[in-house]
């Protein structure tokens, strides 16, 4: 049932259903998630992440986490859908766990649709499968993945945990704050960078070209090779 994730009124999943096309047997927990889907004008991004199991600790923890930061998510025009090799019933069960562990109502809810890829078509198809986590049958297990698209329709990151170590979403949040403003202004954010600091002009961007794009002022280190790389401005709006 291909079309439950298919978007065709939304554009920042069209690159995840155009790489799923030929997929047969995934199935979503939302019915309306076609409707919730921004209309074709918007720019919209996509955050697809996948655990290994429902009804497992860390996946719970996990996926509470990313319930409670989906307002987040939303703010950054961010749609989230989750994916593991369990079936609708049981996301649909283990939802009421995720929302109990939240200290919320046990409802069959979650502010994001979860993938059903119970025969794993998806998940090959996505490399998505650590062959070190198995089930009790020795099949492999989803492993932590996490792939954000822009609203070009175009990967913009791919990150792959293992089972047994859980994701930092403030750190997922902090990398999509990242991606969407180095994708409109011509900086780069360094090492531990937060929205707020200080930002890097983008390495290909002429001096003089950066004193016009940064009226807040662009401000060199002086470095042992005398090369000027490290120049900084102040977030852009
Ligand atoms: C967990 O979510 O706790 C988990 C799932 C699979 C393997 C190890 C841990």
């Amino acid at each position: 049932m291909i079309s439950a994730v298919t978007c065709p009124a939304g554009q920042h999943l069209r690159a995840l259903t155009h790489m799923v096309s030929g997929v047969q047997s995934v199935h979503v927990t939302s019915p309306n998630f076609l409707t919730r889907c921004p209309a074709p004008h918007q720019e919209g991004w996509g955050i697809l992440f996948s655990h290994p199991r429902d009804f497992t600790p860390v996946c719970t923890t996990e996926l509470g986490r990313a319930a409670k930061l989906a307002p987040e998510f939303r703010k950054r025009n961010v749609k989230m859908i989750a994916l593991s090799i369990d079936s609708v019933q049981d996301h649909l069960s283990w939802s009421k766990d995720i929302n109990a562990y939240n200290g919320e109502q046990p409802k069959e809810e979650l502010p994001f649709p979860i993938i059903a890829d119970a025969n794993r078509e998806l998940a090959v198809k996505l490399g998505m499968l650590d062959p070190d986590e198995q089930d009790k049958d020795g099949m492999p297990l989803t492993a932590r993945v996490v792939f954000i698209f822009g609203p070009d329709k175009k990967l913009k990151l791919s990150i792959l945990y293992p089972a047994t170590t859980g994701r930092n979403f403030d750190e997922i949040l902090r990398v999509v704050d990242s991606l969407q403003l180095t994708a409109y202004k011509k900086v780069a954010t360094p090492v531990d960078w937060k929205p707020g600091d200080s930002v890097m002009v983008a390495p290909t961007l002429p001096d003089e070209e950066a004193k016009k794009l940064f009226p807040k002022g662009v401000f060199t280190k002086d470095l042992p090779s005398g090369k000027k790389y490290l120049r900084y401005t102040p977030q852009p709006e």
